[in-house]
């Protein structure tokens, strides 16, 4: 099957010729073509053909952009989008001015969001999931990172990333599903942690890994939860059981697990609030994925992460929601690009680097989506603009018409007219 792209103002290709990333002064290179046509054979990028030399009736199915622009389909690399209950009652806490972790440690927080979820049935929790994966794709989102750990026992554990499993039976949308059993110690763990993290490494995580249930294992590395000793011992298992670290660290406090996930290779560090120079340096130096996620630093009214410092240091960017019911009610894509530039300092191309082809590095995607190249699987959205930087100028609007998985159309609004 061929489908023929006509008539856009641009396509932002974010062409990385090969290397499937983008460091440095080459985020804001987005490799934008004009007066082309772009072609999408089986599911993948074919070719992208000078509007003069198209011959529209060479093709079986063409669709007129009309002057609308061309983005790779954008990566959601971090979200937490399994989870039941509401946590309003907090946020209006926060508003009077009790902070995420005075929260926490009343017993609030997590632990909430835990009860809720582990009280809901398996089909509840894939009805409001299915749900949030349909406004991400309104979005022009064509993959998105999910991770467990609102279940925290054996058995609620398994039910998310089975629920994550059975939602991916039924989207279009690429779901990378990543176990995060280490989130906090549970409740009824408090005075026994050396049992749960013993659940962890000699049940759960063996039985994830045998039965493909996640493809990363994510640690909370923060004095409210796993120590960095703690997160070693964890990776090191999961590893053993085939799956690839990924690290919640540096948020409020440096407690060694920004060095434990780079030892251990993690594909991303997420977080990252709280760095110094050097550990700029080394994350810099490496080729796992900075994650920020200025959703939390905006909800939380917290600090952001140095995006400015990382990105002139060279580091791998990625930007995400971190959607979740307490530190980032936010599943807006683009309202977290709009963060990126308005409070992190970020040009709006290099915002559109980090959650596209930096976002699939932090996922392992990179060698099929985030950008627009020859072979790669034809995940774009379509904005309806002439002119990309209204993505982040019309803040709180959505401008994306039209999202396109695997060449399939599988969101279109009324702002698409053919
Ligand atoms: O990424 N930091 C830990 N975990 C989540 C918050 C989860 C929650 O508060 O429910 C985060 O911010
Ligand atoms: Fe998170």
């Amino acid at each position: 099957m061929q489908t023929l792209l006509i008539n856009a103002a641009a396509i932002l290709t974010v062409s990385t010729d090969g290397a499937n990333s983008k460091r440095g002064a080459d985020m804001r290179d987005l490799g934008i073509l004009e007066d082309h046509a772009l072609l999408i054979e089986d599911g993948k990028i074919a070719d992208f053909i000078p509007s003069v030399s198209v011959n529209k009736s060479n093709f079986e199915q063409v669709i007129d952009l009309q002057g609308k622009t061309i983005l790779p389909g954008l990566i959601d690399c971090h979200t937490h989008s399994v989870f039941a209950g509401s946590r309003a009652d907090e946020f209006c806490m926060k508003l009077a001015g009790a902070t995420y972790e005075d929260i926490a440690r009343a017993g609030g927080g997590i632990r909430v969001t835990t009860e809720a979820t582990r009280a809901a049935s398996a089909e509840e929790l894939l009805n409001l999931t299915e749900k949030r994966i349909n406004y991400f794709v309104s979005l022009g989102v064509t993959s998105v990172e999910i991770k467990s750990g609102y279940g925290l026992n054996y058995d609620e554990e398994i039910k998310i990333l089975r629920v994550i499993k059975s939602l991916q039976a039924q989207t279009p949308v690429d779901l990378i599903p990543t176990f995060l059993g280490a989130h906090i110690i549970p409740h009824e763990y408090s005075h026994r942690r050396d049992e749960y993290i013993s659940l962890l490494t000699d049940h759960l995580i063996p039985f994830v890994g045998q039965h493909g249930l996640a493809k990363y294992c994510d640690v909370f590395c923060e004095e409210t939860a796993y120590s960095a000793q703690e997160t070693d011992h964890l990776f090191k298992c999961a590893i053993k059981h085939g799956l690839i670290p990924k690290i919640h660290t540096e948020q409020f406090h440096s407690v060694g697990g920004l060095e434990t996930a780079l030892a251990n290779n993690a594909v991303s560090v997420d977080h990252l609030e709280v760095l110094d120079v050097s550990q700029i340096e080394s994350i810099a130096k490496s080729n796992t994925t900075a994650v920020l996620l200025p959703g939390v630093s905006f909800f939380l009214k917290h600090l952001y992460a140095p995006a400015r410092l990382l990105i002139d240091f060279g580091a791998l960017v990625a930007l995400a929601t971190d959607f979740n019911p307490g530190s980032s009610h936010i599943p807006n894509l683009h309202l977290i690009m709009a963060l990126g530039a308005l409070q992190m300092g970020m040009t709006i191309e290099e915002t559109i680097a980090t959650v596209t082809i930096n976002a699939a590095n932090a996922i392992g995607l990179e060698k099929v989506t985030g950008s627009l190249e020859p072979g790669k699987q034809a995940d774009l959205a379509v904005l309806d603009t002439d002119n990309y930087k209204d993505l982040l100028y019309t803040i709180g609007q959505n401008l994306n018409c039209m999202t396109i998985k695997k060449g399939k159309v599988i969101y279109q609004n009324t702002g698409f007219h053919q």
